[in-house]
Formats: structure tokens, sequence, C-alpha cells
């Protein structure tokens, strides 16, 4: 126990107002991740560690380090701004996902959306689905179990793309190795058709893994969002929540182009476009409600960006974007708010 003067352990480094408010622009401008004043505390703790990795004594070295001008120590650099933004990203972003997370979200898509844009999709035979902020993988193996169960899909192409800005998070998504807690809501059954046990954990089965890819993208970053090319659904759940207001625009406005006309966005149920765009039409789904890019010519494209930005990229062969499918279910102009489930 600590007594008298000489034992005392030196004070922890705190982050104060000023250098707070660098890091949370420089954070922002990166991923678009919304820090608050409140949370400043939070954020000081999870960046600790970081301080004693890089052997900095302050704060103030860790923020000088992020706007590039890192501190020197006995000549040598202590660390480099950019690949330190990433690491402070992957200490400030929640990972939380599971297997068949929002189930009956999932049974929507399922018996609804699937059917929906099997119709729309049927002159390629193809149908991809972006799954967006998709952490360590369990969503984009859940979404690929579904496509492959589907009957109206025997024989299609079929093809899951899932990114993340976390690095960490997307090898352990390739690497397709579960504990417990992944399967936290999912049934007995998901799990022995789609998995093998080990003793290193469930391990998910070649079928799955084939149609499954995965790619590093900074949604910030949509001319890197190429690779994903046109998609006819995009899972973004529990991502919104966690973007500051324009950077939830920039996202929408590329999932808006990156889906075919007719595609479906789905987001968490705590999440909406709302003050975000108006460039979705609502699907009023039996047990849900989605969004859906609108067909050609019923709505127009909500900004010239995207225009601009469409026109420059390309996707992925076989990418037949003109198709324009014919809608199947009660659509409406979406007012902005979806039903919690
Ligand atoms: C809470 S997880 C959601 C996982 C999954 N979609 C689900 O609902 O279960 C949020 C994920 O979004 C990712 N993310 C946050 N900002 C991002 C950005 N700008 N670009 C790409 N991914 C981002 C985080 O790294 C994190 O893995």
């Amino acid at each position: 126990m600590a007594s008298g003067r000489g034992s005392r352990e030196p004070e922890e480094p705190g982050l104060g107002p000023e250098d707070f408010r660098v890091l949370r622009d420089a954070v922002s401008s990166h991923c678009g991740l919304e820090l608050s004043i409140e949370q400043r505390g939070t954020v000081e703790r999870r960046l600790r560690e970081r301080l004693v990795i890089l052997g900095l004594d302050s704060f103030g070295e860790y923020v000088r380090m992020l706007r590039d001008d890192p501190p020197v120590r006995g000549g040598r650099v202590l660390g480099d701004s950019a690949t330190e933004l990433d690491e402070a990203v992957e200490c400030l972003t929640t990972h939380e996902t599971y297997f068949n997370r929002e189930a009956y979200q999932l049974r929507a898509f399922r018996e609804e959306v699937i059917p929906m844009l099997a119709k729309q999709a049927a002159p390629r035979r193809r149908l991809a689905v972006w799954s967006a902020g998709c952490s360590t993988g369990e969503e984009v193996y859940t979404i690929a179990a579904m496509l492959l169960e589907a009957p109206e899909l025997v024989g299609w192409d079929l093809l899951v793309y899932g990114s993340d800005i976390s690095r960490r998070c997307l090898a352990h998504a390739r690497r397709g190795v579960y504990g417990p807690s992944a399967f936290r809501t999912t049934p007995p059954e998901f799990r022995r058709r789609w998995f093998t046990e080990r003793d290193s954990g469930a391990i998910i089965s070649d079928r799955l893994r084939q149609i499954c890819h995965f790619g590093h993208l900074n949604l910030l970053e949509p001319e890197r969002a190429t690779a994903v090319g046109r998609v006819d659904a995009v899972f973004c759940r529990n991502v919104l929540i966690y973007l500051e207001s324009r950077a939830r625009r920039r996202v929408i406005d590329l999932f808006h182009e990156r889906l075919y006309p007719g595609g479906v966005l789905l987001l968490g149920h705590s999440e909406s476009l709302l003050n975000v765009s108006t460039a979705f039409e609502l699907l009023h789904l039996r047990d849900d409600l989605v969004y859906r890019r609108p067909l050609l010519g019923s709505f127009g494209y909500p900004s010239s960006r995207k225009m601009r930005v469409a026109s420059k990229v390309g996707g992925l062969p076989g990418d037949d974007s003109t198709d324009e499918p014919s809608g199947a279910i009660d659509v409406r102009k979406a007012p902005g708010k979806k039903s919690e489930p």
C-alpha cells in the first residue's frame, strides 16, 4: 500500500478539453465517428493504453502525433499520424455483433425481401448483398445462410460482401471461428447446419465461406467502394448511430449510388433516414419497414454530386446496373422513421 511522499504513484495523464477537441475533430473527419464532450472520460480511458504502448507522457503529445507532429525520443520518431488514427478509431468504435441479430428484420428479409429481389434480379440470376460495417462477420454469414437457403435463388450466382474500417475485425471475419457469445440468439439448427465444432470454436462451413468476401473500407472514402460493385441490398445496421450527421448523409449517398434501382437498405432498429435523406422510399412489410432505392424515373437523385460519382465508378464484372426491375410491394415515400421491433 502506498505510504509517505516518496512512494506516491505518478498521476495518470488526463485528456484536457482542448486536446479532446482536436482529437474529436481528427477522428470525426477520418471516419465520421461522433464523440460528445460527455464521452471525454471514456475516450481518455480507452486511449490511455495507446500512450503506454507508444511511450508518450501526455495526451498533448498524443494529439501532436495525430496532427502529424510526432514527438522524438533519443533521435527516434514515435508513431505516425495515419497509423495512429486507425489505432485510435479501433479503440473508440463499438464492434458488438452476433449471428441472427434483430431476428424480426431477418425474417422480413427472408420472407418478403428476398422473393422481391429475386424477381427483380431474375434476368441476371445474380444477387449481391453488402454488409457495410460488418465488424467480425456474423452479419455477413447470417445473410449468406439466408441466401443459400432461399428456394428462389437455387443455382444463382450469390455474393455477400462484408466491409469494415477495422482490420482486426476483418481478420476475425475471414478466420470464421466463433465462440459462444456470437451465438447468443442463434437457433441450434443454424449452428448445426453451418458450423463445424472444434476446440478452438465453431468454424464456418466452406459452403458459406465461398460466397462471402471481406474488404477494408472506410465508408467515408466512397471512391474505394467501387470494389463492392452494384448490389441488390445493403445492410448497414448499428453503424449510423455512431456517426455525426454529415457523415451519415455521405454514407447514405454512397448506398444510394451502389444499389440497383429497386434495391433495399436495411438499418438497425434504432436508426432511420429522418433528417438524413429523402432519396429512398419506405417499403411496408408485414413485420418491418425497409428503405428502397426508387425505380428509375419514380424519384430524382438527391444531389448532383451523386450523379457525378455514379458516372465515374464501375461495377464488378457482370454489372448491368441499367436494368430497371419491377416493383412488387406496397411502396410509399419515406417519412424518415422506421418502426421499432
Ligand atoms: C456495432 S458494429 C455493427 C456490426 C453489425 N452491422 C451488426 O449490426 O451486428 C459497428 C461497426 O461499424 C464499423 N464502422 C464504424 N465507422 C465506420 C466507417 N466510417 N467505415 C466503416 N466501418 C465503420 C465499426 O468498426 C464496427 O465494426
